[in-house]
């Protein structure tokens, strides 16, 4: 069954048809052409489709596109300003936090979401794996990741972050 939907990605309002039981996964992907929302297992265990649903991190393969019309979704192409990297896009490219690339999107989507939302002064390694642990990364053995994220604390913490 084919339904009307209006849905917010990145601030832009997509006004769609689509399939009553379609993902947020596929409607990202196929209609609004977010393709950094990564597909892998479909079943919620390796964080690739990540994205922010009013500022909290979810799998998009687990959620129907149909029930988050009024919500605010936001992938990895809604941190970028123009051409310019997202300081937390750049700690990952100079920190190493990333080999393959498959992972990234998701990861950053989880790490924007803690580190935009951490208010404390000090952010273990602990609370960042901690944070990262539905994102699944075959290649980086998560260190640089780890480095990559406190990069981006530091970025917030000297002001450079939006
Ligand atoms: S594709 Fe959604 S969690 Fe793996
Ligand atoms: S960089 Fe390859 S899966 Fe993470």
């Amino acid at each position: 069954m084919k339904m009307q939907v209006q849905l917010n990605v990145n601030d832009t309002t997509h006004q769609l048809e689509i399939d009553a039981n379609a993902t947020l996964l596929e409607v990202l992907r196929n209609l609004t052409r977010h393709q950094s929302v990564h597909r892998s297992c479909e079943e919620g265990e390796c964080g690739a489709c990540t994205v922010l649903m009013d500022g909290q991190p979810v799998n998009s393969c687990l959620i129907l596109a149909a029930s988050v019309q009024g919500n605010r979704i936001m992938t990895v192409e809604g941190l970028m300003k123009g051409d310019t990297l997202h300081p937390l896009m750049k700690a990952f490219t100079d920190e190493l936090g990333l080999q393959c690339g498959f992972c990234t999107p998701g990861m950053v989507m989880s790490a924007y979401a803690l580190v935009n939302q951490w208010e404390e002064e000090v952010l273990s390694d602990m609370d960042i794996r901690k944070a990262i642990e539905g994102n699944l990364c075959r290649c980086t053995g998560y260190v640089n990741i780890v480095k990559s994220i406190r990069r981006a604390k530091a970025a917030k913490d000297a002001g450079n972050w939006w």
